[in-house]
């Protein structure tokens, strides 16, 4: 999703905007674009396409002399991707600019408003309709301006603001829509993610709703809508840059995926003691554990997909009944509620809109509500009654893979303290799963060792027009994730399938050598899917198996076969997806795409 860069200081501002956005582009973008204060007028320069083409227009930022100035990396929302679409947009004399991420819903009613009072529109976004409204309300005092900007548009949005007439200054607000600043040895700086600013300073200062910032070379001064000053306190970046960095990988996927058992490591080790598991930041006594009557897994994308698995082993081991929602569908269908239900939002960036706005809806109605959140400090994290953190450390490239590994981590500790509270399965039972647990860093790591078989494999597909994953059970949620992985970066057409739902309709798509990836890493459903496996191939499929070294009948009938390492049922999938996420993965570079940032994408899908 788009980016924010802003710096006042002694230093050139320039080269630093261009500098952070490039370490927000990550996020996916369009179109991207600066203005500086050159000591008269701001300047402005903007282009649709990558940065690179920015870089080269300012010379690197040589061309835009200045020592204040904001930046943007726009994901095109309203109006197509162009350079007059582009941020920073000006109100009508250029003597305010603004970037910004999120949406003015509203903003054909006030763009409506302001032609009528005579203000001319120059691109199609909501932005433009900000720095006009701004305009119409400045009277000499930006902080009043942005109050009253702030009670008349409706919607999410993080700003960065230049005013033409105080050029020692620079301002920040949000609302819904993530947004830092801090302050550097030779300035301060707003951003929208930390990447951006890391290199300058590890202490930021989240901004929440409705907060403005005035932001000078050395200081920064917060305040609330009624322009009342307010005391923030700041918030220090524990992780380092170069976790934000290739560090010789090609790409941040495999980078990523390469850091998996550690990450996996890193959010088992510190919640297992013994044969006991402790989850502090859970908040609950056994007592509430106990009286737990409803779980909903609430999230998006990926992080739903956890929720699919999760529904198998929460259920399967606490016996809790469980509900797995899409936050686009749970957030406006009022769902029931009701007492004794826990609302578990889960999210790698805490910020996507849809989560927050679900996480939102559950608070409103009294329940409940936990986290489990890979970005510190974000806004689900923060507002969720109770945050489990995954610690994935950075996730960069679009496709999340570390992400998803931890937040698998995280949901079966939860189902297994919930167990034992609940006396669903006895300590020794939990020792033995804790082994298990224990083993999976290992075994991921051994997978993805053996990355050259799944690429010899990938490479026989990259012109593969259908692909087909299927299984049953926690192989069904590993197929939907399979294929998720495999479209968003390789731009194949995938789909996933119960196994056994296949021949209600989806069979008919089967042709001679359309790829079917099947699933099968439970061992009472082997046979199951086997005999799936037989229809899809006796219609010409060609199979691909993911299954448990000692499944070694699917040789018989499928084409490919690639094993995991033994381990409980309940956590397969933590071994399943890293053949699925290696084959997505070379499928994508194989096919030319841009694996880190896939079309359309954004890392961070801050609007609805
Ligand atoms: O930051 P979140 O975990 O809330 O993001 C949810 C989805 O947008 C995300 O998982 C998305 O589906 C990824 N592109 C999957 O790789």
């Amino acid at each position: 999703m788009c980016g924010i860069v802003g710096y006042i200081g002694t230093e050139q501002a320039a080269p630093i905007l261009l500098d952070g956005l490039e370490k927000l582009e990550y996020r996916g973008y369009d179109s991207a674009g600066i203005a500086v204060f050159d000591g008269e007028n701001i300047q402005m320069k903007k282009s649709i396409g990558r940065l690179k083409v920015l870089s080269e227009l300012t010379h690197d930022g040589a061309t835009m002399p200045g020592i204040a100035g904001i930046g943007h990396t726009r994901w095109a929302t309203h109006g197509a991707p162009s350079d007059v679409n582009a941020h920073p947009h000006f109100n009508g004399d250029a003597s305010i600019a603004v970037v910004h991420n999120g949406i003015i819903e509203n903003y054909g009613k006030l763009k409506k408003k302001l032609m009528s009072k005579g203000c001319e529109f120059r691109s199609e976004t909501d932005t433009e309709v900000v720095a006009h409204l701004l305009d119409y309300y400045y009277k000499g005092d930006p902080l009043a301006a942005i109050a009253h900007v702030m009670h008349h548009v409706e919607g999410s949005y993080a700003l960065g603001i230049l005013f033409q007439d105080h050029p020692g200054e620079i301002y920040a607000v949000r609302k819904d829509s993530p947004l830092i600043v801090g302050k550097g040895k030779t300035g301060s700086l707003i951003a929208s993610d930390v990447p951006a600013i890391l290199k300058y300073t590890r202490t930021v200062y989240f901004i929440e709703n409705e907060e403005i910032v005035r932001l000078t070379a050395d200081s920064l001064n917060f305040y609330n809508i009624d322009e009342e000053e307010i005391e923030k306190e700041p918030t220090t970046i524990e992780w380092d840059i170069s976790a934000a960095e290739k560090g010789g990988y090609e790409h941040f996927m495999l980078k990523e995926m390469y850091e998996q058992p550690k990450a996996v490591t890193d959010t088992l080790n510190p919640r297992i003691r013994g044969n006991q598991i402790l989850i502090e930041e859970l908040g609950m006594t056994d007592e509430e554990i106990r009286s737990v009557k409803k779980i909903f897994i609430v999230a998006c994308g990926s992080a739903y997909h956890t929720g699919v698995t999760a529904k198998y082993v929460i259920e399967g081991l606490a016996r809790i009944p469980v509900e797995v929602e899409l936050a686009s569908e749970f957030r406006y269908r009022n769902p029931i509620l009701s007492e004794g239900t826990l609302v578990v939002i889960v999210s790698q960036s805490g910020e996507t809109a849809d989560s927050l706005a679900a996480l939102r809806e559950a608070k409103a109605a009294g329940v409940r509500t936990l986290g489990i959140v890979n970005v510190v400090g974000s806004s689900i994290a923060r507002e969720a009654d109770n945050v489990i953190y995954t610690w994935a450390g950075p996730e960069i490239a679009v496709a999340t893979t570390k992400a998803y590994s931890t937040q698998l981590i995280a949901e079966y500790l939860l189902a297994l303290k919930f167990a034992r509270v609940r006396g669903q399965i006895t300590e020794d039972e939990l020792a033995d799963y804790i082994r298990d647990l224990k083993r999976l860093p290992q075994q991921i790591e051994l997978l993805l060792n053996n990355k050259t078989k799944i690429q010899r494999f990938a490479n026989r597909y990259l012109a593969a027009r259908d692909v087909f994953f299927i299984g049953r059970g926690v192989d069904y949620a590993i197929s939907l994730e399979g294929s998720l992985k495999l479209k968003e970066i390789s731009y194949i057409h995938s789909e996933a399938y119960a196994a056994g739902e296949l021949k209600h309709g989806t069979i008919s798509l089967i042709e001679e050598g359309t790829l079917v990836a099947a699933v099968l890493t439970q061992e009472e459903l082997y046979k199951k899917t086997m005999s799936n496996m037989v229809e899809v191939k006796s219609r010409g499929a060609f199979l691909l198996a993911v299954t448990n070294t000692d499944n070694v009948e699917a040789e018989k009938i499928a084409d490919y076969v690639i094993y995991i390492p033994k381990t409980n049922p309940y956590f397969t999938n933590s071994l399943a997806v890293i053949p699925l996420q290696l084959f997505a993965y070379y499928v994508s570079i194989g096919r030319g795409c841009d694996v880190d940032k896939p079309r359309n994408l954004a890392k961070s899908v801050t609007v609805e």
